[in-house]
């Protein structure tokens, strides 16, 4: 997993836009009072950063169009968007953030 910031670094209500190589889309983690979630950063709809979006509980609003991407599975809840953004596994080990980016579909075939 790759170590993000310190849990005090990303507080409750906060969101972090993470960039890793090249080849991996830029990744936005929040932590809402439900926890910590990892998605894809660009919403699936046009070329939005979630990380400035609002993220309450288990969603957040894109701040473009106001799509609502469900954190847990990266569904989109309404319109406009109608693609899910990827989810990618979080962990929290001696009071650092980490993520695991998820294995791009592309790169597997
Ligand atoms: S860019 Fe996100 S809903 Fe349009």
């Amino acid at each position: 997993m790759i170590p993000v910031c310190r849990t005090e670094d990303l507080p409750e209500g906060g969101s972090v836009r993470i960039e890793i190589d090249e080849t991996t889309p830029a990744i936005a983690v929040f932590h809402t009072e439900d926890g910590f979630y990892a998605v894809d950063d660009t919403c699936s709809h046009q070329d939005a950063s979630l990380s400035e979006g609002w993220a309450e509980g288990c969603f957040v609003e894109c701040p473009l169009h106001a799509a609502l991407f469900d954190l847990r599975t990266g569904a989109p809840t309404c319109l406009p968007a109608r693609h899910p953004v990827r989810t990618h596994e979080v962990g929290v080990f001696d009071g650092m953030v980490h993520v695991r980016p998820a294995v791009r579909e592309e790169a597997v075939a």
